[in-house]
């Protein structure tokens, strides 16, 4: 047992986590030092693996992960909120090694039955005029994708994202990206316009009632008036002026893309009507509005199945990755036949992009969210955590500033002062973000500063998994509250 473990037990008896019937094999790989060595010496450093001690993992099954040790971990974070229907699903393994052992690869030259059995029942799911698709690996090729499609398509060049968004690592997506976390210093080709970033918490306007969440924590009223969001009115209004300094007069641009809640981010829900307008806004410059939902597809959000639809809005692009494949490599452009059409220009190819085993993982994706109602679970169960991860807001003033999402995608902001709003010190949330593994729960973090743990697990979790993540987290906070601001705590109580 280490120091931090014992740490722990002497600030509390520690959350007793969930059962479940399955039995893990044990680990005979390689030994965990070897492994460690491997990673510090033969992979890029850039892939930096999380907490002091990496975590190998050997076997996944629903919402549970079992590391080298034999040791059970509850994953809140689903593989950076990729695994949507459970690790391992077994309907999913029966289908890809059918599948496998049939036909892995033939490449679009060729058609066969499961790429057009996927995208029917993709299309289907969509708005009907979404009904052309294009099937590629990631979310940045899909993004990468997208962009292209818009810039052939409008004849114009400027990408317009929001400032703190992130789309993709590969070069034009990582250029859309505006994050300086995620920059590296060379020359950012133009082409690119970063917008201000419709944050209610950070931003200058707006306060917690302004976005679609089921608890209102933020500290921060809002100015609206009835049904109006003031909010809304001067962030578009901000991007409207960026737009008539920014463009020639008359000018067009090509694309505006943004999540539907900003995820790398930090879950960062906009004002309610806010891309609405901004939508109707991008059309009047000519351009086509591209929704990233690869967080937030697939019923994530809960009350519905596409992030956008939570918006009021109808994209002329959307993308897709993650969680569409449950941890198998496929993303996906959707769009209307009159846009796809633009791609006809050149030749345009993709190797891997629908390959046969990848269409059976897909469809059996879909079906799963349908069969297990898992669209409805994040729903359910995602805002019972909301409900309960509000009550530690009151319990931590001088820790927690804000906490929102919707469905299985919720995030919790700590700070150093929630006056100031200033981010809690990498090295302070570093000790939590720990705690909360060594008790047994995965969470992840995000952000500019990286001080908004992120909690996006499979969307089979249950109440009694959400009920162990938030006494987890309790006493994570708790631990740091004692070992690091009992003082400014009454001071922040006393009101001195
Ligand atoms: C919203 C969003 N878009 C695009 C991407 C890029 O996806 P990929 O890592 O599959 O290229 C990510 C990855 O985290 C993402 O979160």
């Amino acid at each position: 047992m280490n120091t931090r473990w014992l740490q722990l037990r002497m600030f509390s008896s520690l959350p007793e986590m969930p059962a479940t019937n399955f039995i893990a094999s044990p680990y005979k790989g390689t030994d965990y030092e070897t492994i460690k060595l491997s990673r510090m010496t033969k992979v890029t450093p850039s892939q930096r693996p999380f907490y002091k001690k990496p975590l190998l993992i050997h076997e996944g099954h629903g919402q549970w992960l079992w590391d080298h040790t034999g040791r059970r971990y509850l994953d809140m974070f689903g593989g950076i909120v990729t695994i949507s229907v459970g690790h391992s699903h077994p309907k999913i393994t029966d289908i890809a090694v059918k599948q496998m052992s049939k036909l892995c690869h033939t490449t679009s030259i060729y058609m066969h039955p499961k790429y057009h059995e996927y995208v029917d029942k993709l299309t289907a799911k969509l708005p009907d005029k979404l009904n052309t698709v294009y099937l590629v690996n990631s979310g940045s090729e899909a993004n990468e994708l997208a962009f292209l499609m818009s810039r052939l398509y409008t004849g114009a060049q400027a990408i317009v994202s929001l400032r703190n968004c992130y789309h993709g690592g590969s070069y034009a997506t990582a250029v859309a990206t505006a994050m300086s976390t995620w920059k590296y210093p060379m020359a950012q080709p133009s082409g690119y316009i970063h917008v201000t970033n419709p944050d209610v918490y950070r931003g200058s306007w707006g306060g917690s009632q302004c976005r679609d969440c089921p608890i209102s924590k933020s500290r921060r009223t809002c100015e609206c008036i009835g049904q109006r969001c003031i909010a809304s009115e001067k962030y578009v209004d901000d991007l409207h002026q960026v737009f008539r300094y920014t463009l020639p007069t008359n000018g067009q641009i090509a694309g505006f893309i943004a999540e539907s809640i900003q995820g790398v981010g930090g879950v960062v829900q906009y004002p309610r009507t806010y891309l609405q307008q901004v939508y109707n806004l991008v059309k009047s410059k000519g351009g086509l509005c591209i929704a990233d939902e690869v967080q937030t597809g697939f019923g994530r959000t809960g009350d519905n199945y596409w992030g956008f639809e939570g918006h009021n809005i109808v994209p002329d692009i959307v993308t897709l990755a993650k969680g569409i494949g449950n941890g198998f490599p496929l993303g996906a452009v959707v769009t209307t036949k009159e846009i796809a059409d633009c791609l006809n220009k050149a030749l345009h190819f993709n190797t891997f992009g629908g390959n046969p085993l990848a269409c059976a993982v897909g469809t059996a994706v879909l079906d799963i969210i349908d069969e297990e109602k898992l669209q409805e679970n994040s729903k359910i169960v995602g805002t019972h955590m909301l409900h309960r991860l509000s009550t530690l807001m009151l319990e931590y003033p001088t820790i927690i500033g804000d906490i929102r999402g919707k469905g299985l995608m919720i995030g919790v902001e700590l700070v150093d002062d929630p006056d100031t709003k200033e981010a809690m010190s990498a090295d302070n949330v570093a000790e939590i973000f720990e705690d909360i593994k060594d008790m047994g729960v995965l969470v992840g973090k995000g952000g500019i500063n990286g001080n908004i743990l992120r909690i996006k697990p499979p969307m089979c979790v249950t109440k009694e998994d959400v009920d162990f993540t938030v006494e987890v987290i309790n006493t994570a906070l708790k631990k740091y509250r004692n070992s690091h601001i009992e003082d400014k705590e009454s001071v922040y109580f006393s009101g001195v």
